[in-house]
């Protein structure tokens, strides 16, 4: 992700001299060139690709919690019961009481988050709790669920995208950070993202903070295949949305009726992949992206990956991303892997 597109300038919007003050205002176009021309990129290439933040406008989260309560999406119940088993561990080695700072990407409905938060106070720590997502909609959310869970917990909302860069509040002085990927969300990137994403969260780390990072492991393929091909339909509806959340931004008009979920496993690549498939031949006006996007019937566009690991690949990851594997947990199922990561001096050991 945060794919280095040169950034788009579009000859209606006027920017100041370089010698003006910025305001956020500004640099928030300049966030929305990128995110247009990463769309562009995608949708041009082959095969076709819509960045698979999409999903996550409002209605989209609100379709991936429903998701996570489906019976065949099994990764957030095997993620959370491992959480809850080794939350005492996890928060001992983040420092125990000198933990001050857990900061969460991609927070969510932040329900897996409360047992770490739990843990950090049963060790004497008072942490805060910094909760990045891309949707307004799923922070609110997260504000929500502790706010009735642990209301004594204080929480700091970074509305973002993070996979164009991270802007964290400064670390509290003095104290330790603990930075949460969980979910397997690593797996929507291929290594060299993947590797660039987790050195940039090093990059706001001190020396012996702490990354834990949830990955899906590999498994059932058929199994795996449910997961994303549930039978009420929900992953169809989600993927789909994602046409919708591309309309919304680009002004665009993509019909979803018009495609079909398709979410093959493949055994090779170890990954599932999430493709939209046109039912029929069209052309699709791309609205402020100033072009129509031609697509013949059967055509598809990808929407995701999400690998499926072997333990070795994830700490090869994180070590390459700047953390010192420091331990490793399994599911009993072997279906899910959290991975701790001690970040250490940036050139040390790569
Ligand atoms: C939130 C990225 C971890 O890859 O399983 C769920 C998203 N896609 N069903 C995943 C998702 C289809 C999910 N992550």
């Amino acid at each position: 992700m945060a794919r280095r597109s040169p950034v788009r300038r579009e000859p209606r919007r006027v920017l100041p001299p370089p010698a003006a003050p910025r305001t956020a205002n500004l640099v928030n176009l300049d966030a929305e060139d990128a995110a247009l021309s990463e769309l562009q990129k995608g949708l041009l290439r082959t095969p076709r690709e819509i960045p698979c933040k999409y999903f996550y406008d409002d209605r989209g989260s609100a379709l991936f919690e429903e998701i996570t309560r489906l019976p065949e999406y099994y990764p957030t119940r095997t993620e959370r019961a491992l959480l809850i088993e080794r939350a005492a561990a996890i928060v001992e080695a983040a420092g125990g009481a000198a933990l001050t700072d857990v900061v969460e990407l991609g927070s969510g409905a932040a329900e897996k988050t409360v047992c770490l938060l739990d843990a950090a106070f049963a060790a004497g720590g008072r942490p805060r709790y910094v909760a990045v997502d891309i949707s307004a909609h799923a922070l609110q959310r997260t504000r929500d669920i502790l706010a009735a869970a642990r209301p004594e917990v204080r929480v700091e909302e970074v509305l973002a995208d993070y996979t164009q860069g991270l802007a964290l509040p400064p670390r509290l002085p003095g104290g330790r950070r603990l930075v949460l990927f969980l979910g397997g969300t690593i797996g929507n990137d291929e290594d060299p993202e993947a590797v660039q994403l987790l050195s940039r969260v090093r990059e706001h780390l001190d020396e012996r903070d702490v990354l834990l990072l949830g990955a899906n492991l590999v498994t059932d393929p058929d199994l795996i295949h449910a997961a994303y091909n549930d039978a009420q339909g929900v992953t169809a509806l989600f993927n789909k949305n994602a046409l919708t959340a591309v309309n919304a931004f680009a002004r665009s008009a993509f019909d979803p009726a018009k495609f079909d979920h398709h979410a093959p496993y493949r055994v090779e690549k170890r990954r599932i992949e999430m493709w939209l498939v046109a039912r029929e031949a069209m052309e699709v006006d791309l609205g402020r992206l100033g072009q129509t996007l031609p697509l013949k019937k059967g055509e598809g566009i990808r929407t995701e990956i999400s690998r499926r690991f072997l333990r070795d690949e994830v700490l090869r990851l994180i070590d390459a991303s700047g953390f010192t594997p420091e331990r490793w947990m399994e599911s009993p199922d072997g279906r899910f892997g959290l991975a701790l990561g001690l970040s250490r001096s940036s050139l040390h050991g790569l």
